[in-house]
């Protein structure tokens, strides 16, 4: 008897449409993984501070006298007025509302006529810290204070990179490209994490940056490491020679779930950042960096070039997809995993599913 063992099939099509699977992503996913804020540039000196919102918190990052990043809830302990808004400098962080001030380190400095207050202990008054790493310039926050490290998560990750991108320490952001996309995140992050549709839909990609059939993406703990060999030079759309090593190499480690360091021929870093919206409705920031953030022309015209090839047919198909697993017609279809992984095995969407459904699985 020969037993066929049955192919695993891609995710049902609610995990990608149903808002009430996406409350739980953003209640539970989201305030339980490392999640990128910005970008240590930001926060050059002594009192800098910027806010922005995750998982439906509103947060900042702040740069303390010691140099430490550290990020708080953005929320007084007085009576929970905001505290700060957008980006800028202080000395000490004054809340609008009755002026209490607190150290940049979050701790309770001084209110208007609290010493009349009997038993009043300044220092049990503190603002809410959130874990923060700052990963090789980038910061990320994880709301989960049990939260196992970002070199735990994503083990090798940070010396790989720093092989791929020696001069990280002067980098600086250049330019974000916002690019918004009518589907769920999930989609977005699955049509990054394979290139089964590579050569297909990405003929500049394909032709002009990598070799399709040396590609490959692997787990790394929460990572999947994306490699391949550049094309060869002729075909190269620009200089790589950059006189580090791996110039000929492209890689890129997506750090589950919205985040990915991507380095192109030439070690030329850049970043996706996905922002889910809701469960239709995600945008994606591209950001590219150069030394200084100076202006530079092969960044720009890779910035360019990937927002009118790469970028725009991934919309295409991301948009066409979520249509389509809206169609009652639409039954999950076997995934092609093929034992020997490459270009043309989607492997690691089996590994991503994997998470997708890990991460909702104890709410639903
Ligand atoms: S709420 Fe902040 S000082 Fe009163
Ligand atoms: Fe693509």
């Amino acid at each position: 008897m020969n037993e066929m063992q049955e192919p695993i099939r891609s995710l049902e099509a609610r995990y990608y449409t149903d808002p009430m699977i996406f409350e739980v992503e953003r209640k539970g996913l989201l305030a339980r993984t490392w999640q990128f804020a910005g970008h240590a540039s930001q926060l050059e000196n002594t009192g800098d501070y910027f806010a922005f919102e995750l998982a439906g918190e509103s947060l900042f990052s702040i740069k303390g006298r010691d140099g430490e990043i550290r990020t708080f809830y953005n929320v007084c302990q007085h009576r929970a007025h905001q505290l700060v808004e957008g980006a800028g400098t202080t000395r000490v962080v004054v809340c609008p509302y009755h002026a209490w001030t607190y150290e940049l380190t979050g701790e309770l400095r001084a209110g208007p006529n609290i010493k009349a207050v009997t038993g009043f202990d300044k220092s049990k008054v503190c603002l809410t810290e959130v874990r923060t790493e700052v990963f090789l310039g980038f910061i990320f926050v994880n709301l989960d204070n049990d939260a196992k490290s970002m070199d735990e998560w994503f083990p090798n990750a940070r010396t790989e990179l720093e092989s791929f991108v020696p001069n990280w320490t002067e980098l600086k952001p250049l330019e974000w490209v916002e690019i918004p996309e009518s589907c769920n995140w999930k989609v977005s992050v699955e049509n990054y994490s394979e290139c089964y549709h590579c050569t297909l839909n990405h003929p500049t990609f394909a032709t002009g940056v990598i070799k399709p059939e040396t590609y490959d993406v692997q787990p790394q703990g929460y990572c999947l490491r994306h490699t391949t060999e550049s094309n060869t030079l002729e075909n190269m759309s620009y200089d790589i020679n950059s006189g580090f090593a791996n110039n000929d190499k492209y890689s890129s480690w997506f750090l589950w779930p919205m985040f990915s360091f991507q380095v192109y021929p030439g070690n030329l870093l850049n970043t996706y950042h996905w922002r889910a919206i809701d469960a239709a409705n995600v945008v994606v920031w591209r950001g590219w960096y150069s030394i200084g953030g100076e202006d530079n022309e092969t960044v720009h015209r890779m910035a360019a070039q990937d927002r009118a090839t790469t970028v725009e047919e991934d919309i295409r198909l991301v948009e066409s997809v979520q249509r389509g697993l809206k169609s009652r017609g639409y039954v999950p279809g076997p995934l092609v995993v093929d034992p020997s992984c490459g270009v043309n095995s989607e492997h690691s969407i089996m590994h991503l599913q994997r998470w997708m459904l890990e991460a909702v699985k104890d709410e639903m």
